[in-house]
C-alpha cells in the first residue's frame, strides 16, 4: 500500500500544507529564561522541519506571565518576545516549504506560579496540588480574552502560518469549557453555549485583527474522563460549536493528570501497550467528522502505524494525522515513511519524555539508552 494520501498536500483554511503530517504541540522546556526563544528551540524545530513534517505546531506558549508553567516556557505576552519567534518562523519557512503554527496557552487552574495567583473560572480545588484557584470576575475574564487575542495577533505578525488555542488537558480554556471546573453563573458559565463563549470571543478578536485568511485552530478537550466533567456527548456538542464559530481546524484531545484520580491511565498521552491501544481518539473523531463544516480535523493520540494513518485519511475519518511522542524519538519519521520504510514509529510510549519535560530540556530517554548500548 502506498502512502498516497499521507503524502498528499492538504489545506487548513487558505494555507496549503505539503503533507498530512502534523507535529502536535509539545512543551519542550527549552526556552531561555523568561520565555525567550533561543538556539535550543531553534535547533529542535529545524530538525523537525528537516525530518519532513508538513505542519509543526510548536508548544504551549504563555499569553501572560502568570500563566507560564515556569521560567523556561516559551512566552509571547509582550513585544520583546517577538524577535525569537520571527527567527523561528523564518528558519522553518526556509526548509522544504514547512508550515509552522504556534499554540497559545495559560496554565489556569493547574498553575502554581510563585509570584502570581492561580486562577480559574470557579474555585474548584485541583487535586494534584490542593490549590483552589481564584475565581475571575466577569471583567477579568474579558482581560484574559484580550491576552489570548494579543498573543494571537503577535503570532500573526511574527509570521506564523496559523495559531492554535490550547483548550485541552486541564488548562485555562479547558477549565472554562468543562462543567466540572466551571460553575459560573455569568455569561461565561452555565450551558455549553456559555462555557464555549470564551473561545468564540477569543476567535472573534483574533479574526478582527488578522482578517479572513489566517487560520485560527484549537486543540480542545473532547472528554475530561472525570465525573461531571466533559463527557463524550458534551465533547460532540463542543466540537459542533467550534465548527460553527469558524475554527479552521480542530484537534480533539482529552484527559488530564487529575483524571488519574478517577480513572486509570487517562492522561492525554496514554500508554500504548498493544495495537488496540493505538489511535485512541479515532472513535470520537468518527462521531464528529460528518458535521465539521469547513473545519479540518487533526487526529492525535497514539498514532504509530503509517498504514493505519493512511487508511484513516483514505476513509475520510480525519484530514491530518498529528504526532507528538513519535517525533521526539524520530524527528525524521515522516521522511523515513516517505522513503518506503513503513515500519511503525519506534516510540514505545513509555512517557519518559514527560519526566524529562518536567525539568527540561525534553528528550527521549529510551532512545538515549539504546544509543548508549550501541
Ligand atoms: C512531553 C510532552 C509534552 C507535551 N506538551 C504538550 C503541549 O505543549 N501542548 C499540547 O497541547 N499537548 C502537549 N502534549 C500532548 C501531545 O501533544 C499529544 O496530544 C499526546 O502526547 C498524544 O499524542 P502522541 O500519542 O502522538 O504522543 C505533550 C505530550 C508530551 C508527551
Amino acid at each position: 500500500m502506498e502512502l498516497s494520501k499521507l503524502f498528499s498536500s492538504g489545506k487548513i483554511g487558505s494555507v496549503q500544507i505539503k503533507n498530512r503530517i502534523v507535529r502536535s504541540a509539545t512543551f519542550s522546556h527549552m526556552a531561555e529564561k523568561y520565555g525567550y526563544i533561543g538556539d535550543r528551540n531553534l535547533k529542535l524545530y529545524e530538525e523537525l522541519a528537516q525530518g519532513g513534517t508538513g505542519l509543526i505546531i510548536t508548544e504551549a506558549t504563555a499569553v501572560d506571565p502568570g500563566g507560564a508553567g515556569g521560567p523556561y516556557q516559551v512566552c509571547l505576552y509582550e513585544d520583546s518576545h517577538m524577535l525569537g519567534h520571527k527567527k523561528l518562523t523564518n528558519l522553518i519557512h526556509n526548509i522544504d516549504d514547512t508550515k509552522v503554527a504556534i499554540q497559545i496557552q495559560h496554565t489556569g487552574r493547574l498553575g502554581s506560579h510563585p509570584k502570581y495567583p492561580t486562577i480559574g473560572p470557579s474555585p474548584i480545588p485541583y487535586k494534584e496540588t490542593g490549590i483552589t484557584p481564584q475565581e475571575l470576575t466577569t471583567e477579568e475574564v474579558k482581560q484574559y480574552i484580550d491576552k489570548f487575542a494579543s498573543a494571537g495577533l503577535r503570532a500573526y505578525e511574527c509570521g506564523y502560518d496559523m495559531v492554535q488555542l490550547h483548550g485541552a488537558h486541564g488548562y485555562f480554556l479547558n477549565n472554562f469549557i468543562s462543567p466540572y471546573t466551571n460553575i459560573r453563573t455569568d455569561e461565561f458559565g452555565g450551558n455549553t453555549h456559555n462555557r464555549v463563549k470564551i473561545l468564540k470571543d477569543i476567535y472573534d478578536k483574533i479574526r478582527d485583527g488578522v482578517g479572513k485568511t489566517f487560520p485560527i485552530t484549537i486543540k480542545f478537550q473532547s472528554q475530561d474522563f472525570i465525573p461531571d466533567g466533559i463527557s463524550e456527548g458534551e465533547g460532540i456538542k463542543i466540537a459542533k460549536f467550534l465548527s460553527d464559530i469558524g475554527f479552521d481546524a480542530i484537534e480533539p484531545s482529552g484527559g488530564t493528570r487529575e483524571a488519574l484520580y478517577f480513572t486509570k491511565n487517562s492522561t492525554p498521552s496514554k500508554l500504548i501497550k498493544k495495537v488496540e491501544d493505538e489511535n485512541y481518539f479515532l472513535p470520537f473523531a468518527k462521531k464528529i467528522k460528518a458535521f465539521m463544516k469547513d473545519t479540518a480535523l487533526m487526529l492525535v493520540g497514539g498514532i504509530r502505524n503509517p498504514l493505519v494513518a493512511e487508511k484513516i485519511l483514505q476513509e475520510g475519518e480525519a484530514d491530518f494525522i498529528s504526532l507528538c511522542r513519535p517525533l521526539i524519538y524520530e524527528p525524521d519519521l515522516p521522511n523515513r515513511w516517505k522513503s518506503g520504510d513503513l515500519t511503525p514509529a519506534k516510540c514505545i510510549s513509555c512517557n519518559s519524555c514527560f519526566v524529562t519535560m518536567e525539568k527540561g530540556p525534553i528528550y527521549c530517554v529510551t532512545k538515549q539508552n539504546i544509543k548508549k548500548k550501541e
